[in-house]
């Protein structure tokens, strides 16, 4: 019996490898069904899988039962559906999403759980949507507060990005869903971003630009990187061997796919021997004469396959790349542990009115004004064209069609409307389309709207003024950068104005940059909230009404003024660039790094954020274990009368050596859970070795100089609380 059955079985098998049938246990290692896929493939399906077959899908094997790979945007949401091959909508009625905040806001919650609930739920919408690869999130450095597509990154400080992508993509992939990140790298301005080459010292580049997406490598294995539209030693970056095969392949040993920025494909032989795995979104009609241009005109398609079929591409090139496209569809698309997921479900509303709560940033509180006291006033004015306007709509890829977006305005009715009457005036206008160019209103058209504003100002206790920055071009959206480092459509002017016929004003801003505010000091209030997404109002009036405690921290420096920023001084070449080059010329000194090290005091520093309640700090303590890690102990107690948390951070100074280094560098940080008034928490913050080392630009590699390095425990980049030192 027992040897009919196992003649049976082998039949059986052999009858399935005769059809070609994909007979391995889908439960078998992801390794082993890669390889047995690989060895099944025809020379044609392999090429196939290395580039898209519609806007946003990249082709299976179906003779193996393999399907295709769908990809969608973007960092804050799934996007809405577009057509197979177009970029327009399709038009879907099932396909409204939870907008989520943006990821500048996520990075100032400086925390690491929420990043991980973030990725989750945000992934769960993926899934439910059938996609298998979201292409995000983003951690490029925000070197400049020009960047049009700041919003969608995590800040100025390369630790803060690394570490609070990487639960992000730990807690999305454990879904099965890949994270693609973005962009691979260097890609931190939207002017010229197809064609500009930057030029950055080799320590730069390793310490500031490389370090989060090596983390995001190194400890949450991110499945799936996408290429940058930039130029870095003038080779684009989505084929560019020293950067993909030399430092990406090689150095880091990733074994995840690169996925090429849409149309940032340029050449078939760059992208056979470059490191590029799948060509997304080439549009190079041009190249084929009197036919319809289809997905096989690839660079990475027939020209491609072209070369293999000559030899003159090995067949272990086209294996290399196939292998990995096939890993990351036995993880996500063909994965039998991939989730079904959900959308719009309550829990991802909490989970995003909670990272907004907590990424919104308290910068002044004169007099008390926050939180709000209802019983002070019974006429409150909300004033500016952000308290009701989608904040999720525009910005390029990043866009949501969220199912619900709650406005300020209506939270503001909801939270104070039962004690006093919450008016509108809209102050102020962007214009109509969300792609206006900045400033094409008509002055009279602005000028009748702060009449109006300035009329109810008058008869007002409170303004609450809402305003800031929006997705329009030349604001914060993709492909452009901000005209300015101030706010536009006037508001500088309106809220100058409207303080002065009310000294009660409190202001909200959104938006993904720092900006001037020569108005600061005329206002009482100000806080910063990046974007909030869906529950965007929800979660703004529970800060306001003093329902949650503020304890944002500023992922970015916010200059006085412009000139300030440490690239400025070297013109036009440090940026935007000039002929399509530019020059990284403030090397290490990015953000903070160069104003607490030249002393140029800054409206608000790095790790910036009031609370409305206070804390102490104990004497910290330090203890180092033999694998060269370092934990920083040190109590925090709540010292004022309202429950809140505290972000305490920890900046280390290195050993003085031959080369000029910034003056203290942020190496770790915490976040105390809700402490009471008068509770303590002691925080044990550990920072590793790695992320103590320099890179060396004579040996080319990472050194930890000996010496005593001093770990300061700070509650921003400005103020000290306490230090350690510590020889290493
Ligand atoms: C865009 C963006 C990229 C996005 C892709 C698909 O040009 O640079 O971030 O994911 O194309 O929309």
């Amino acid at each position: 019996m027992k040897k009919n059955f196992i003649f049976a079985t082998l039949l059986a098998m052999v009858a399935m490898t005769a059809r070609g049938q994909v007979y391995l246990d889908p439960k078998a290692p992801v390794e082993e069904r890669v390889k047995d896929a690989l060895g099944r493939m025809t020379v044609h399906e392999k090429v196939r899988v290395l580039h898209a077959q519609s806007k946003f899908t990249s082709a299976g094997v179906p003779r193996l039962g393999i399907r295709q790979l769908n990809m969608d945007d973007g960092p804050h949401g799934v996007r809405e559906e577009l057509e197979w091959d177009s970029w327009n909508v399709a038009h879907w009625t099932n396909d409204s999403c939870v907008a989520f905040p943006s990821l500048t806001c996520l990075a100032s919650t400086w925390n690491r759980d929420l990043a991980a609930l973030y990725g989750h739920s945000v992934s769960e919408e993926f899934a439910y949507r059938g996609k298998d690869v979201m292409l995000g999130p983003g951690v490029n450095i925000q070197r400049t507060p020009l960047n049009g597509r700041a919003f969608e990154y995590m800040g100025e400080d390369p630790y803060l990005a690394g570490e609070m992508v990487v639960p992000y993509i730990r807690s999305a992939q454990a879904n099965g869903v890949a994270c693609c990140l973005k962009h691979f790298v260097l890609n931190d301005q939207e002017t010229d971003r197809y064609s500009v080459n930057v030029n950055v010292s080799e320590r730069a580049m390793r310490e500031i630009y490389l370090r989060p997406f090596q983390k995001a490598v190194e400890q949450a294995g991110v499945w799936s990187i996408m290429g940058s539209y930039n130029r870095w030693q003038n080779v684009q970056c989505c084929h560019n061997e020293a950067l993909l095969k030399g430092i990406l392949k090689g150095e880091w040993r990733w074994d995840g796919a690169l996925v090429s920025d849409w149309d940032g494909t340029h050449d078939t032989w760059q992208a056979a021997t470059g490191g590029l795995d799948i060509e997304m979104g080439t549009e190079n009609q041009n190249r084929v004469k009197g036919r319809e241009y289809t997905y096989d005109d690839y660079y990475l398609g027939n020209a491609f396959e072209q070369l293999v079929v000559e030899g003159k591409v090995p067949m272990e090139v086209l294996d290399e790349k196939v292998s990995r496209v096939l890993r990351l569809m036995f993880r996500t698309a063909m994965n039998p542990e991939k989730v079904v997921g959900s959308m719009c479900s309550e829990a991802h509303y909490e989970a995003c009115r909670q990272v907004g709560e907590e990424g919104i940033v308290l910068l002044r509180n004169e007099k008390g004004v926050l939180p709000i006291d209802a019983t002070r006033y019974r006429r409150i004015l909300v004033v500016g064209e952000n308290a009701t306007r989608s904040l999720t709509r525009g910005g390029g890829s990043s866009e949501l069609k969220p199912q619900r977006e709650t406005s300020p305005l209506e939270a503001l009715q909801e939270a104070f409307g039962s004690t006093a009457t919450v008016s509108y005036a809209q102050g102020y206008s962007s214009g109509k389309a969300l792609y206006d160019k900045v400033d094409a209103v008509a002055p009279t058209l602005q000028d009748s709207l702060k009449a109006e504003a300035l009329q109810m100002a008058r008869e007002s206790d409170l303004i609450i003024y809402v305003g800031g920055m929006n997705k329009n071009r030349r604001q914060d959206c993709e492909d452009s950068d901000r005209e300015g480092y101030d706010l536009s459509f006037g508001q500088n002017e309106l809220i100058a104005e409207l303080a002065k016929v009310q000294k009660n004003i409190v202001v909200v801003t959104f938006g993904g940059n720092p900006y001037a505010m020569p108005w600061l000091q005329q206002v009482q209030g100000l806080v910063h909230c990046w974007y909030l997404g869906s529950e965007s109002g929800t979660a703004l009036a529970r800060v306001l009404s003093g329902k949650v405690c503020p304890s944002g921290r500023l992922p970015v420096t916010f200059a006085r003024k412009y000139e300030d920023y440490p690239y400025v001084q070297f013109g036009a070449e440090a940026y935007p660039g000039v002929d399509r080059q530019v020059h990284y010329k403030e090397d290490l000194f990015v953000g903070y790094r160069h104003f607490t090290s030249r002393g140029v005091k800054a409206q608000f520093p790095f790790g910036f954020g009031l609370s409305y309640t206070t804390f102490a700090y104990g004497k910290p303590a330090v203890e180092q274990s033999e694998d060269g890690n370092v934990v920083v102990s040190v109590a925090i107690s709540n010292t004022g009368k309202r429950a809140g948390k505290e972000v305490v951070q920890v900046y280390v100074s290195a050993p003085k050596g031959e080369t000029h280094r910034p003056v203290r560098e942020l190496k770790g940080f915490g976040k105390t859970r809700l402490l009471q008034p008068g509770e303590s928490e002691t925080l044990h913050i550990r920072m590793n070795a790695a992320d103590l080392a320099q890179w060396d630009e004579t040996s080319h590699r990472w050194v930890q100089p000996h010496g005593t390095y001093t770990f300061h425990v700070g509650t921003n980049a400005d103020e000290m609380r306490g230090k350690v030192n510590v020889v290493l």
